[in-house]
């Protein structure tokens, strides 16, 4: 059972509406939808926004639905300057950015006593997710699709300076909210798992515009990933 998770109704409305709908249950205020997409047995669910909400989710995931691996799919912000809106980063690993246990001597993102700041994704569902990308590209998207690290916090970021500063400190990506906290779930539960963002904006000053200009069609970029990957799973 593959377990696909976005935060919100635009990151996974397209996978519904072509899902085989078997089952659908509800739990801790979030609405999972099981059944056949692509021939393959799924649970998809809308998390909400946010490292709570996501690691919640994957956790239930885990305990009602058996799931033995997690693609999460949705949009962030850039934080590398060579990508552009629509652009799709593939998680290499997840760190929390807005983790900070620095005066207990632990390193920024770092998390106490786990001592551990990176969840590495796994190496199988990154490529599938990269060949998923180059097949886009051949059938003509003008996309950039890089693997990388995958920024999360409970913030939007919308400053260039913290760009920056999120470059410099953890060499990220992109920012988003979630993706870290699915790959903390994941660790704790030995699941595989992988993070796929298409680029809503550039997390600088026009961000907050970009995100509501362009937030559905970056949506809809990162689903044809997903989609694209269940063929070959
Ligand atoms: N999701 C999309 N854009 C984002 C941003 N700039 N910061 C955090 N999450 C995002």
């Amino acid at each position: 059972m593959i377990g696909i998770i976005g935060a919100m109704d635009v990151e996974i409305e397209l996978l519904k509406s072509d899902l085989d709908l078997e089952k659908k249950s509800e739990r801790a205020q979030m609405v999972f939808y099981q059944g056949k997409l692509k021939g393959k047995e799924v649970v998809l669910v809308k998390s909400g926004i946010g490292k709570v909400n996501a690691a919640v989710c994957t956790q239930i995931l885990v305990d009602d639905f058996s799931v033995d691996k997690v693609i999460f799919t949705g949009v962030a912000g850039a934080v590398d300057k060579k990508l552009d809106v629509g652009d799709i980063v593939i998680s290499t690993d997840t760190i929390q950015h807005d983790v900070n246990s620095t005066v207990m001597g632990y390193e920024l993102g770092e998390i106490a006593e786990m001592n551990k700041a990176k969840f590495i994704a796994d190496q199988t569902l990154i490529s599938l997710a990269k060949d998923a990308g180059e097949k886009l590209i051949e059938e003509g998207a003008t996309i950039k699709v890089v693997t990388g690290r995958v920024l999360s916090g409970d913030q939007f970021i919308a400053d260039d300076e913290k760009v920056e500063w999120l470059k410099e400190t953890f060499g990220g990506y992109c920012a988003e909210m979630e993706g870290a906290a699915v790959g903390q779930a994941c660790f704790l539960n030995d699941l595989p798992f992988v993070i796929i963002r298409s680029m809503s904006d550039k997390a600088d000053g026009s961000a907050d515009v970009d995100y509501s200009t362009f937030m559905e069609k970056a949506a809809n970029r990162s689903y044809r990933i997903v989609e694209e990957m269940l063929d070959h799973i």
